[in-house]
């Protein structure tokens, strides 16, 4: 049996991911089956090489039956909007949906938006050092999630995606309200099923006018694209284009905002790795590697298997779910060494953060560039930035976020 810490929503949003748990599982109990009772069981899986066996083997283990893991009083909502969603197709529907998006995410499409990306970084800085978004308390401290960390990845996908600039502070409530449905400030602790089912209503009502208006007259951007598509020689329908624009939206930014602000709190706790950083640019793409694997900003994937197999030991029966604990993995002993221990240098680095196999993130290339972008402005602009107050952690056991973090940029 697992240790229900491991998946407890609360100990996740007052201590952080339970790497002590993971850790004894991992040598205890691999494959531990998971029943709280309040939730859908599922067997946790926490060493790598199972969650690379998983992700291989997408006969056996599929992500149609839903990637999450629901609570058992709120899985029917007869009122909820139904998209298809790419995370949620498996083959061959998923690899000809991916077509679709693949040539929009291509390395060296993400690589011409570099220099884009950079300015946008140099522009949220100045803002943020003319304005000193200040805090109720009025003494210099800025909330570094909501005044840098959830900037950048926004703008980016909203721009690839051709939605206005003005409408991102909209898109990121709606966003928490999806990802945070179990979080007190975000969503509701009682009702999260609720809080979703409002939040995507209000998104596809918005993406449905978007749609029709790039119907009406195509521009160059991803919604365009998504209009002009062809799936097996026919249009894609409005659905199934909502399914994309509101995947994107959610998968395009709360992932990366959060591993920003993990990856500054790494740093502001690890000094001397921060500075080592500072004195040698050239180390940011080890270290951002690094910092992803430390931060590994989604708990977990489910996948429900198809037929009995056999994972460590351990039958786990056709129709039952597996939850990869990507976050575990990324500190498996076998693979990693000193995996407790921040190594901006560490080479090779081959952590789960992006999920492993054919559902392995499309975004990840973006995601790279945004953190390395960022981060170097950061360091280079605010090289005094600490914390100045507790950080107030996301209820979620799906997303490790951080939903605000006091910093002083200079003390
Ligand atoms: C640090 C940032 C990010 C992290 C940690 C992350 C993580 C992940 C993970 C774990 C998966 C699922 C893998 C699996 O089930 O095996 C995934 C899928 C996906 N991600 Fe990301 N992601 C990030 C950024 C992005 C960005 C910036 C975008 C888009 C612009 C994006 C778009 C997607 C899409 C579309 C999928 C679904 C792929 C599929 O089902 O084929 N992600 N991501």
């Amino acid at each position: 049996m697992a240790d229900h810490a491991c998946f407890d929503p609360d100990r996740f949003a007052s201590h952080g991911y339970p790497h002590d748990i993971w850790a004894r599982m991992r040598r205890d109990t691999p494959v531990a089956w998971h029943d709280d009772g309040i939730r859908q069981p599922f067997w946790a899986i926490t060493r790598y090489g199972h969650v690379t066996d998983v992700g291989k083997d997408s006969d056996s283990f599929i992500n149609a039956p839903g990637v999450t893991i629901l609570r058992k009083d709120q899985m029917i909502a007869a009122d909820a909007p139904r998209v298809p969603l790419l995370l949620t197709m498996d083959p061959p529907e998923h690899h000809k949906s991916r077509m679709v998006l693949r040539e929009r995410f291509k390395p060296s499409v993400m690589r011409a938006l570099e220099e884009h990306i950079i300015a946008r970084c140099r522009e949220i800085a100045d803002e943020v050092a003319a304005a000193r978004v200040r805090t109720a308390e009025g003494d210099g401290r800025i909330d570094f999630v909501e005044a840098i960390a959830m900037r950048l990845p926004l703008d980016v996908i909203l721009e690839l995606l051709g939605v206005p600039g003005e409408d991102r502070d909209q898109m990121y409530l709606w966003s928490n309200a999806v990802i945070g449905s179990e979080d007190p400030e975000y969503g509701s602790v009682d009702l999260p099923r609720e809080a979703i089912v409002a939040a995507q209503q209000a998104m596809f009502a918005y993406f449905a006018r978007f749609i029709a208006a790039r119907r009406a007259s195509p521009r160059e951007d991803l919604v365009s694209l998504l209009v002009e598509a062809r799936i097996d020689g026919a249009p894609l329908n409005d659905r199934e284009i909502l399914g994309f624009c509101f995947l994107l939206a959610i998968a395009g930014n709360e992932t990366t905002r959060n591993a920003t602000s993990g990856a500054m709190l790494a740093l502001i706790e690890n000094p001397a790795a921060r500075a080592a950083l500072t004195a040698d640019p050239a180390l940011m793409p080890t270290a951002v590697e690094e910092l992803l694997r430390w931060v590994t900003p989604i708990v977990y994937m489910a996948r429900t298997a198809t037929r009995d197999v056999e994972i460590g030991g351990q039958t786990v029966r056709a129709g039952e779910k597996v939850v990869l604990f990507y976050p575990s993995a990324n500190r498996d002993e076998s693979v990693f060494e000193a995996p407790s221990t921040l190594d901006l240098a560490r080479r090779p680095n081959r952590h789960l953060t992006f999920g492993f196999g054919r559902h392995s993130c499309l975004g990840n290339d973006l995601a790279r560039i945004e953190l390395r972008a960022v981060l170097t402005e950061l360091l280079a602009r605010f090289p005094g930035m600490e914390l100045a107050g507790p950080v107030d952690r996301l209820r979620s056991n799906f997303v490790g976020g951080i939903k605000h973090m006091p910093v002083v940029l200079a003390p």
